[in-house]
């Protein structure tokens, strides 16, 4: 990257947010100075923090930073602090607004086996072995930002609306069923037709758009109960798995069991928007939440904000090669058996988030 700085907005977030986030910009400058790249970080309030500070869980100049970013670093939002039900303002506003404010209609969910946390799923060895999967959740969609209707006093029924128009179904499925052919070229797509209309609409447009577009991509369609019931019989069965936006966050709660933590899960939102690199401005973050109950510790797992980084480094920047480095460097440290407290089973040395961290940068630095 003979290229100019590369700026980075860095959404720290509530809770654990800004301790893991840390660590995934101190892996950034390490891949900078190794690499010869040079980053340029902004930051921008979101979620609670936010409300605390302007009253809004999105205010707009973090919008205005992101948006002249090339890409977006984000910790997690939300916490006690915030969580009364009937509060007009909640951080999840914030993090839904900035999803739909920047288009971005992917979301990006690895979840691989590391060998080295075997022993940390609770699930055995054998229904493990060979798991490598790609969730692809569409994010500004569907029941999320479907019509709805809070009870009142006055009317005490309330409804969301599970929402979906064909164009968001096809541009989804282009970027999941590319997505396939890079790998295994098998793609599942999940939904619920046998009851909802919504998702007969997206079976349709899902069996069109990738037999008119990417013939020689196998397609499967699978209801999303049973999915949850295949994800952990046999996980290895799947490659590339498409859900709309509720089953997406359903399913990638439960598959990052598989990686053996939550803590370990990165993910990266894309849409059409196109950097100053001419890669998708996309957004980074954990699917881990904000932790609250260990924020300030020290003691929060930052893997996953460091592999968020990693996907950064991939998607936005065209930086494959620093990608890999540091998702070897984080296998390294949990091969030489170092481990936060989540994934503390059969450590040999339990570590604290800036501990974790040092060791990663250490790493890439070799
Ligand atoms: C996620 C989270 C969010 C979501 C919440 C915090 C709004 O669960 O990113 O998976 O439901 O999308
Ligand atoms: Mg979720």
């Amino acid at each position: 990257m003979s290229r100019q700085p590369a700026r980075v907005a860095v959404l720290a977030g509530d809770g654990i947010g800004p301790e893991v986030t840390a660590e995934a910009i101190n892996v950034l400058n390490a891949v900078g100075d190794r690499f010869g790249h040079q980053f340029v970080f902004s930051s921008g309030l979101i979620g609670g923090c936010a409300i605390d500070e302007t009253g809004a869980a999105l205010p707009s100049e973090t919008i205005t930073v992101c948006s002249e970013s090339d890409a977006v670093l984000l910790g997690a939002v939300g916490g006690p602090k915030w969580d009364n039900p009937t509060a007009a303002v909640r951080p999840e506003q914030g993090l839904l607004g900035i999803r739909k404010a920047l288009g971005l209609f992917a979301n990006l969910r690895p979840v691989k086996l590391v060998p080295a946390l075997l022993e940390a799923s609770t699930l055995k060895p054998e229904v493990l072995a060979g798991v490598d999967l790609l969730v692809v959740r569409e994010l500004t969609g569907g029941i999320y930002f479907g019509p709805r209707q809070e009870a009142s006093a006055d009317d005490p029924t309330a409804f969301d609306t599970m929402l979906y128009t064909q164009p968001e179904i096809e541009r989804v499925t282009r970027l999941a069923a590319e997505a396939a052919r890079g790998r295994s070229s098998r793609l599942a797509s999940v939904d619920k037709a046998n009851v909802l209309a919504s998702s007969r609409l997206w079976r349709r447009v899902v069996t069109e758009v990738v037999a008119k577009e990417f013939p020689d991509v196998q397609l499967e369609h699978v209801l999303v109960d049973a999915m949850a019931m295949h994800l952990i019989r046999r996980p290895s069965a799947y490659d590339v798995v498409l859900a709309g936006n509720l089953f997406g966050d359903i399913l990638t709660d439960e598959a990052s069991m598989l990686a053996g933590s939550m803590g370990l899960l990165p993910s990266a939102s894309l849409g059409n928007a196109l950097n100053s690199y001419g890669h998708p401005r996309g957004l980074y973050e954990p699917i881990h939440g904000s932790a609250p109950d260990i924020a300030g510790q020290g003691i929060a797992n930052p893997l996953a904000a460091i592999l968020s980084a990693a996907m950064l480094l991939r998607h936005s920047l065209g930086l494959e090669d620093e990608a890999q480095v540091v998702e070897r460097a984080v296998e390294s440290v949990l091969a030489d058996g170092l481990r936060t407290r989540d994934i503390a089973w059969g450590a040999r040395r339990i570590v604290g988030t800036a501990e974790m961290g040092n060791a990663v940068v250490q790493r890439i630095m070799q």
